[in-house]
């Protein structure tokens, strides 16, 4: 979701204006999403980059969340959408952590749609957390590392439950993955639009799954093995 601190710099806005009507867009797009039929979004709201930041955006970026999530948790709720966190969330905020649990809870139940979001979120530290993971449950004797395949690997992410992204959009026009998702995305289509984020609507949404229509995904095969199966 980039493109929120120029969108506000265009404008002579403050940065965190941008980032308001970015959460203005997630609504919209949560709508869209559910409307054209896809069962699953992650958004990458906040990356342990993110820290980086000016305390003043940082701050003023969980305030934006934990409103959010109040407000947004009856609409969950409504349209039967299950929550989930991907990232460290105990380096949250207390207060954020709090409206995250509580719409983890309301919402554990509904299997059809899920709302991922990637919050203090990084592949990389993911990575590191999975690995941790396995020296200990290996020492514990409870794995065997010599049997230890990707599949075997898989469940050690924060993504254990969620199946792999099939399109990755990003907005603003910049090309690359910023430490989103690198295990999952291995194999996903990547969508670039120009676009700011706060500017982001069903239009734009229902270009990128058109755009994601008109792919061939081989993972690894040529085109002929593909269409003899
Ligand atoms: C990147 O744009 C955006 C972020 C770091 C924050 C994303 C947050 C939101 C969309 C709003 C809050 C989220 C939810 C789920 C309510 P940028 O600031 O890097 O933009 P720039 O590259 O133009 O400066």
């Amino acid at each position: 979701m980039d493109g929120n601190g120029r969108w506000a710099n265009e404008r002579g806005l403050p940065r965190i204006e941008g980032h308001r009507r970015g959460a203005e867009a997630v609504k919209r797009t949560l709508k869209a999403v559910q409307d054209n039929g896809v069962k699953i979004i992650t958004l990458y709201a906040f990356s342990v980059e993110n820290w980086n930041r000016p305390k003043k955006e940082v701050d003023a970026l969980m305030k934006l969340l934990e409103r959010f999530l109040a407000d947004q948790l009856p609409v969950l709720i409504k349209r039967k959408i299950r929550l989930r966190v991907i990232g460290r969330y105990q380096e949250l905020p207390e207060r954020v952590q709090d409206r995250l649990r509580k719409a983890e809870a309301a919402t554990k139940d509904f299997t059809t749609h899920t709302l991922a979001l990637a919050l203090n979120y990084g592949a990389r530290t993911e990575v590191v957390d999975a690995v941790k993971a396995i020296a200990k449950a290996a020492q514990a004797g409870d794995i065997d590392l010599n049997a230890l395949d990707y599949d075997g690997f898989r469940p050690y992410l924060y993504t254990s439950d969620l199946p792999d992204p099939d399109l990755v959009i990003r907005t603003s026009g910049e090309s690359r993955l910023s430490n989103f998702l690198l295990l999952q995305a291995a194999y996903a289509e990547l969508y670039i639009t120009p676009v700011l984020w706060p500017d982001f609507d069903e239009t734009h949404f229902k270009a990128a799954l058109a755009d994601y229509a008109s792919r061939e995904r081989r993972y690894g095969k040529t085109a002929e093995q593909l269409q003899a199966t």
